[in-house]
C-alpha cells in the first residue's frame, strides 16, 4: 500500500482510508472490516460527528478493542461543523463540544486530524482560530483541515487560524469528476467546462493540499454505487 505524507503533520497515511460513515448499517462485521483493512496496509480512517448520529465512532471504537489494532497503529479523523436540521456551525462553542462528542465516543484522547466538515459561509475564522488553537494546546488534536471548501474559503479560513491546513476531503471517483472536467475543458461552452470549485484542484497543488476523495463509488451525490448500476446511469 503506498503511503502518502500529508504535508506540515506528521501523518504518512495510506493512500486509500477506510470511510466510517456507513459502520452504523455494515455489510459485514465491523472488527473484521477494519481488521481487514489494517491487514492490507489503511492506516487511516475517516469519521464525522454525525455519522450514523454519532454511533459510527462508538461503533467503530468497541470493534477496534476486537482486533489487534492499537490505537498508536491508526490515524484517526473526524469531521465537525454540520448540525443536522439546523445549520453549518462554525463557532468555538460548537467546534468544542462536537470535538469532546467525538473524542468520547471514539474513546480516545486525540484526533490526529480534525476537518471542518462542509463550509459555514457565515464564518467568524478569529473563533475557528480560537478552536483549534485550544484544541492544539489541549493535546486532543494533532492536526486541521477542511471539508469541501474551495479556494477562497481556505484563504478565509487562512486569515486567522495558526495551523496549517493541508487536507481538504471532496467528493471525487469515476463517475464524479468536475475538478478534473473544468481543467480539460477550459474556455469552452460546454457543461463540462464550467468551474465549479473556484480551480481547487490547482489550488490544493500549489498549496500542498493533501485532497481525500469521498463516495468514490457513488454515481451522483448518494444515488448509490455505479459498480453494478450502469445501466440505471446510461
Ligand atoms: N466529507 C464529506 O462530505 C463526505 C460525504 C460522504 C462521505 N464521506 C466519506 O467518504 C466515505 C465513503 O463514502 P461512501 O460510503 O458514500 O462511499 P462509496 O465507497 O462510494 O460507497 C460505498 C457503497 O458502495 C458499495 N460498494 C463498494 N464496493 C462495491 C462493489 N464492488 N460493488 C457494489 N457495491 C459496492 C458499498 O456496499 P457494501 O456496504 O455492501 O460494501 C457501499 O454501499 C464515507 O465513509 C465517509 O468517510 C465524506
Amino acid at each position: 500500500m503506498k503511503q502518502i505524507q500529508i504535508a506540515n503533520t506528521e501523518i504518512k497515511a495510506s493512500q486509500v482510508v477506510l470511510g466510517c460513515m456507513r459502520m452504523n448499517e455494515p455489510s459485514l462485521d465491523v472488527a473484521t472490516i477494519i481488521q481487514t483493512a489494517y491487514d492490507n496496509g489503511v492506516n487511516f480512517f475517516d469519521h464525522a460527528d454525525i455519522y450514523g448520529g454519532g454511533t459510527c465512532e462508538t461503533i467503530f471504537a468497541k470493534a477496534l478493542k476486537a482486533t489487534t489494532i492499537s490505537r498508536s497503529d491508526i490515524y484517526i479523523q473526524s469531521k465537525v461543523g454540520i448540525r443536522p436540521g439546523i445549520a453549518f456551525d462554525f463557532s468555538k462553542a460548537h467546534i468544542i463540544e462536537a470535538v469532546e462528542g467525538s473524542l468520547k465516543r471514539l474513546d480516545t484522547d486525540y484526533l490526529d486530524a480534525l476537518l471542518l466538515h462542509r463550509p459555514d459561509t457565515l464564518v467568524e475564522p478569529e473563533e475557528v482560530a480560537e478552536a483549534f488553537t485550544q484544541l492544539e494546546k489541549a493535546g486532543k488534536v494533532r492536526a486541521f483541515g477542511v471539508s469541501n471548501q474551495n479556494p477562497g474559503q481556505i484563504e478565509l479560513l487562512k486569515t486567522a487560524i495558526q495551523q496549517s491546513m493541508n487536507i481538504n476531503q471532496l467528493q471525487f471517483g469515476l463517475m464524479y469528476t468536475g475538478m478534473v472536467d473544468s481543467g480539460i475543458n477550459v474556455n469552452m461552452t460546454n457543461q463540462a467546462g464550467l468551474v465549479r470549485d473556484s480551480g481547487i484542484l490547482e489550488y490544493s497543488r500549489i498549496e500542498n493540499v493533501t485532497i481525500q476523495a469521498w463516495s468514490p463509488f457513488q454515481y451522483g451525490f448518494f444515488e448509490g454505487p455505479f459498480v453494478g448500476n450502469m445501466e440505471k446511469i446510461s
